[in-house]
């Protein structure tokens, strides 16, 4: 992210898009057809062909998503990078952000404020207790350790996917540490962000969405504003609206 702003005093309000990733040879054509130059050599740079047709559907679909929301054709919008890689639009208009877990992938889109999702699978292996030891803050592990195995697990990728987004929100991914952010992580609790590094701004700043329409996978969108809800075809966002 270049540099701190400041944070929107308002409601954000987030377009979120399910992408499937698993197209007919047809599709796979068609999408390739929508991607700029150094996306195909991204493209050509994997190594197993189902990945790199899921690449290419996630770019492509991606695309075809900020295009209807700009109303632009999806192979002219135009991608610059951050200095960790993150996405964005080279000439503005919105902010987006993109997750992929397996064959679905996650794409979240506001007006202006710094948005991040992430998605993961929620699974046993490997064993939360001691990835949690590890990346978590000590309030959060303290959070975690009355709940019994049942209850554990699923706290652990709220809790994994909220910190993930946030970081992604602000650009920097992992190496921007996973410890410098605290979430709530309880099934019953808001989810919240409880504290952060002061180079992330303050709590107050961020909120999060908890997106969990995927069986077996957990999903958060961070975005920074006070407040945010999710749009949809019968509350379009006032950002789409003539
Ligand atoms: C960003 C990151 C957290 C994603 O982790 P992941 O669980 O493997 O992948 P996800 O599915 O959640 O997200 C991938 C998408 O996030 C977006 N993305 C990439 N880098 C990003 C970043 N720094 N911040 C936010 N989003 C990013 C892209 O759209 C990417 O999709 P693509 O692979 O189709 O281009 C991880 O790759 C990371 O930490 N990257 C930073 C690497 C870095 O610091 N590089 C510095 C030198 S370039």
């Amino acid at each position: 992210m270049a540099g701190r702003r400041t944070a929107s005093t308002t409601c954000a309000q987030i377009v979120l898009r399910w992408l499937s990733l698993d197209g007919s040879p047809e599709d796979v054509a068609r999408w390739v057809s929508l991607l700029s130059p150094d996306e195909l050599e991204r493209a050509r740079r994997y190594r197993s062909s189902r990945d790199r047709d899921r690449f290419v559907a996630a770019r492509a679909q991606l695309r075809l998503v900020l295009g209807s929301l700009l109303d632009t054709a999806a192979s002219e919008i135009a991608l610059a990078y951050g200095p960790s890689g993150k996405p964005f639009l080279a000439d503005g208009g919105l902010e987006f952000n993109l997750a992929r877990r397996g064959a679905v992938a996650l794409v979240a889109v506001t007006r202006n404020e710094h948005i991040g999702c992430d998605v993961e699978r929620v699974r046993r292996e490997p064993p939360v207790d001691g990835v949690a030891e590890q990346f978590f803050t000590s309030d959060e592990v303290q959070q975690m350790r009355p709940l019994d195995e049942s209850a554990r697990v699923p706290a652990f990728f709220r809790g994994w996917t909220r910190k993930e987004a946030f970081l992604k929100a602000n650009g920097v991914g992992l190496a921007g540490g996973m410890g410098s952010v605290e979430v709530t992580l309880g099934e019953h609790e808001p989810a919240a962000v409880i504290w952060c590094a002061p180079r992330f701004g303050t709590a107050a700043d961020w909120s999060i969405v908890d997106v969990t329409q995927v069986p077996d996978l957990v999903a958060a969108v961070v975005v920074e504003a006070p407040r945010a809800e999710v749009a949809d075809a019968a509350r379009p966002p006032w950002w789409l609206q003539p």
